[in-house]
């Protein structure tokens, strides 16, 4: 039965579509306030009191972050038990290529920032240098997924984005 579903499935499940759509709001505020928890640790670390907007926002990241590394986790979940449609329109076995390894590569730096993120936090590791490339190497991708989701929608016209907004 699962095989079936799988293999004939055409579009996004609402929660999959639901769940896509709050980790790209969450993951925008946390490009935003990420300079408060860096500015939050650095008032630790030369023992001075940090504002109660770094305060603030730097809690609000650590918790958004642990939110989007569960998240994440349920996604990746879905996406193996429901399986994911097959690319859409008539696109060369390399675009499909491209695409699957864009896709799984944001799954990976979206595990690995909350994580390295929480290791350099909790002083596990020194994994502080590693987080902060987390925001140039997500902003790239994203503009390269939604390039190229806006491109397959509008150029080719081949319902790439429609089967992001409506479940099937
Ligand atoms: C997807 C989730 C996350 C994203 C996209 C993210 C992104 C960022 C960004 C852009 C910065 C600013 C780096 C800079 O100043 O150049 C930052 C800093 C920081 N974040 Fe996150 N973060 C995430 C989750 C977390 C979590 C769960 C924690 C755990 C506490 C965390 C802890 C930190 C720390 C400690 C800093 C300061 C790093 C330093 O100055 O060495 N982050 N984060
Ligand atoms: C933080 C930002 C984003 C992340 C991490 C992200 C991640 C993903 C992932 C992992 C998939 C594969 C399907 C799945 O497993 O759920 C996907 C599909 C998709 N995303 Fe995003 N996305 C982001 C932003 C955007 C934006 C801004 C757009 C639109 C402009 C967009 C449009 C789409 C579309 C249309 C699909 C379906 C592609 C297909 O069926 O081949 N995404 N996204």
């Amino acid at each position: 039965m699962e095989a079936t579903l799988t293999l004939y499935r055409t579009g996004y499940s609402g929660l999959q579509i639901g769940l896509h759509w709050l980790i790209v709001a969450m993951v925008a505020v946390q490009l935003l306030i990420g300079e408060n928890m860096a500015e939050m640790i650095e008032a630790a670390e030369e023992g001075e009191v940090a504002s109660p907007e770094d305060v603030l926002w730097g809690n609000v990241h650590l918790w958004l972050g642990i939110a989007i590394l569960v998240i994440m986790l349920v996604r990746l979940f879905l996406r193996l038990a429901q399986g994911a449609p097959q690319h859409a329109g008539d696109a060369s076995p390399l675009t499909k290529l491209a695409a699957s390894a864009l896709h799984g590569t944001l799954y990976v730096v979206l595990l690995a920032a909350p994580i390295s993120g929480l290791v350099a936090y909790y002083g596990l590791a020194d994994t502080g240098e590693l987080h902060e490339a987390s925001r140039p190497i997500l902003i790239v991708l994203v503009l390269l997924h939604a390039l190229a989701a806006i491109y397959n929608q509008f150029v080719r016209k081949d319902g790439t984005l429609s089967r992001m907004l409506r479940p099937q």
